[in-house]
């Protein structure tokens, strides 16, 4: 017994993927798999290009012999060493990479979204859904306390009757910003939907558990690089209606996620700009703040998910910790403590509601959303 625990209390070993140093969201990941205490890093190929590859010996502070110049020799060479891998390379062609940690019994934590291209996506859930395979994804904005508790507060709102999510960003104009070359080049579904409108079907999909039945999507590309880079989307769900705004075209919006749901007893808002607390109204004029001091929130108020006391406010790192906290619950004792991941039946919807905003915009028509894969 006591054997046992000590087994599932064990670090988890892992290799990483992609997340070079000189990827954006690397460091992130890095800091918060230390913060947890709970995994080893044992090994990594980083980077197609060899001499950045080696160079993350000393971000990842492993031996150089640790560092594989291929996902093949990483495999051959470490797989009864690791447990776990972490996926952080741009979402296409992802599928490739699955297939072989699949094949080897590594279990896969990947960057979301889950696939760039949605016959390929559609391919591979079937192939990791017959394996078993572990799969976790990392859409760190379910990782909030606040947004957890959110998919409580809804029951507070009556009957949704529609909503606005927004993420307005502006790297495609701001002069400073040092955009990486597959970001420039749409292949299939833009880039821009991969990397914000996931995020907020995610979020759509978490706290609603549905998904739309069909969707008007309208896009714009940008005038310099011919990328999309601003987008808005009608969504149609049986019983209500929503709309989404993702932008990397909006002046002056640095990441300002918002999402406001209206319901037939009232309404419930949040901003990323202050992450730790709700707004309700209860529909006949009264706003009440929801936030980490109220008793009677049910995630909020758990010192467990926050790095110290209110008044001290936690953010996107504590977020992303919150997510490997977890990961490493329900690889070791199959359970998460606290709601924060989507399956991986929602990770394939998320691609199939992006790629249908996109081909609407294309034609100019109301799309249909496909949910029957794999049901
Ligand atoms: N959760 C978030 O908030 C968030 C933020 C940024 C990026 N992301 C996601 O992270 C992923 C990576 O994005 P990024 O911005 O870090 O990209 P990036 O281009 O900055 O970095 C990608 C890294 O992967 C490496 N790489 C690429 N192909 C590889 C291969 N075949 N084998 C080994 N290494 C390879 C590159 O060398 C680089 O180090 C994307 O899916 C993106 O959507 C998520």
């Amino acid at each position: 017994m006591v054997q046992n625990l000590k087994h599932k209390n064990k670090k988890i070993k892992i290799a990483i993927i992609g997340g070079g140093y000189d990827s954006t969201i690397s460091k992130t990941h890095l800091r918060s798999i230390l913060a947890t205490n709970k995994f080893t890093i044992i090994c990594g190929c980083f980077s197609r290009n060899r001499n950045k590859n080696v160079k993350n010996s000393d971000f990842y502070k492993i031996p150089l012999n640790k560092v594989y110049s291929s996902i093949d020799e990483l495999i051959k060479r470490e797989k009864e060493n690791i447990e776990l891998a972490v996926v952080l390379t741009p979402p296409h062609n992802r599928n490739k990479i699955y297939y072989k940690l699949a094949k080897n019994k590594i279990g896969i934590i990947s960057e979301k979204p889950f696939e760039a291209n949605i016959s390929e996506a559609k391919k591979i859930y079937e192939f990791l859904k017959k394996r078993k395979t572990f799969f976790v994804s990392t859409y760190n904005y379910l990782g909030y306390p606040a947004i957890i508790e959110l998919k409580q507060a809804i029951r507070k709102i009556g009957k949704v009757r529609n909503f606005i999510l927004e993420m307005p960003q502006q790297s495609s104009i701001l002069k400073s910003t040092n955009i990486k070359k597959w970001r420039k080049k749409d292949i299939g579904v833009p880039n821009l939907h991969l990397d914000l409108a996931s995020h907020l079907v995610s979020i759509m999909i978490y706290i609603f558990n549905q998904i739309p039945q069909k969707v008007l999507g309208f896009e714009n590309k940008n005038q310099k690089y011919k990328y999309v880079d601003n987008c808005y989307a009608w969504l149609k769900f049986k019983k209500f209606n929503g709309q989404i705004w993702f932008s990397k075209n909006a002046a002056g919006n640095k990441n300002e996620l918002s999402i406001k749901i209206f319901g037939t007893k009232g309404g419930l808002k949040w901003k990323h700009s202050s992450p730790e607390e709700i707004l309700f109204n209860d529909g006949v004029g009264h706003s009440f703040k929801i936030d980490r001091l109220n008793p009677k929130t049910k995630y909020l108020k758990i010192s467990d998910l926050f790095t110290y006391s209110p008044g001290h406010p936690s953010g996107f790192l504590d977020a992303f910790i919150n997510i490997y906290e977890q990961i490493f619950n329900i690889y070791r004792f199959k359970k998460s403590k606290y709601p924060i991941f989507l399956d991986l039946k929602q990770n394939l919807d998320i691609i199939s509601v992006i790629n249908s905003i996109h081909l609407s915009s294309k034609k100019n028509i109301w799309q249909k959303v496909q949910s029957k894969i794999g049901r």
